[in-house]
């Protein structure tokens, strides 16, 4: 372990749970801790979809990357809010269509930080970094971004399960907007959030539950809030849908997790 993966160590604390670490439980994975499954399974017993919701929207992330790396032709990503590294990440996905591909990650969690490493093992010809930086500071992405990125060739941004973080419609809106000014013609904007449109009863429940914790707060959002998010930009088909019929490749059962995917004109 380097020394910023040992001071991310450092700076983790187990006690109170956290919300990757969640996703990570429901994903199936071990980076989790006795408070986070505690308050994962509560969730579970309202929610009990939740695990499919947060493999949905994983498998939601490989075919909006393979979709954007193969049809779209797209060699560049940022991807805000990765999560804690698990099967078919970000980098994995888009070079395994074209291997010079370069990825950014960023993420706020010191946890998924002293997992960089597995985030950064790139194929040879692309390459891949990480930031650790809050999306409600964009300048800051936008800067770190600028070491790996080109900003004058298409870029997807990609905000997976995030901007639930983000409570307030407006600030949401403006985050992406801030984000997306910055990126040229031809680039895309893949977002995915949790909803109470689908399951609204349960899903509130949950939310209600997850809320009254320490850990930051969340929202649900109806599919045309989801939708005002993109602002200006133009969705591609079929817009925003629940994830995992997004471009499916086989039949699948709504999930209470909207998905959609822009092209900046
Ligand atoms: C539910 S996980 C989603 C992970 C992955 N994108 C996916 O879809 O599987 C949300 C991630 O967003 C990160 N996150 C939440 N708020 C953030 C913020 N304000 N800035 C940066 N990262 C944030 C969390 O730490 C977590 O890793």
């Amino acid at each position: 372990m380097s020394t910023s993966e040992g001071s991310a160590m450092d700076e983790l604390d187990t006690g109170v749970p956290h919300s990757a670490r969640l996703w990570n439980y429901w994903l199936g994975g071990k980076d989790n801790f006795a408070a986070d499954r505690v308050v994962a399974d509560q969730i579970l017993a309202m929610v009990p979809e939740m695990v499919a919701s947060a493999r949905a929207d994983r498998a939601y992330l490989g075919r909006v990357v393979l979709y954007l790396a193969g049809e779209a032709g797209v060699r560049q990503f940022l991807d805000v809010g990765t999560g804690i590294p698990t099967a078919d990440n970000t980098h994995e996905v888009a070079q395994s269509v074209a291997p010079s591909s370069r990825i950014v990650y960023v993420d706020n969690d010191p946890l998924v930080h002293a997992h960089a490493r597995a985030l950064l093992a790139s194929h040879p010809d692309g390459s891949t970094d990480y930031l650790e930086a809050d999306l409600r500071d964009p300048a800051q992405i936008i800067e770190g971004a600028r070491r790996t990125l080109d900003f004058d060739q298409p870029i997807a941004l990609t905000l997976l399960g995030i901007l639930n973080f983000i409570p307030d419609d407006g600030q949401a809106a403006e985050l992406v907007a801030r984000l997306a000014a910055e990126l040229p013609p031809g680039s895309y904007v893949a977002i995915s959030h949790p909803t109470n449109e689908i399951n609204g009863e349960t899903m509130e429940s949950a939310l209600r539950l997850w809320n009254e914790g320490p850990s930051a707060k969340m929202v649900l959002r109806s599919a045309d809030q989801v939708r005002a998010l993109f602002g200006e930009l133009e969705l591609i088909p079929p817009g925003v849908v629940t994830c995992s019929q997004w471009h499916p490749t086989e039949d699948a059962e709504p999930v209470p997790h909207f998905g959609g995917v822009a092209r900046k004109a």
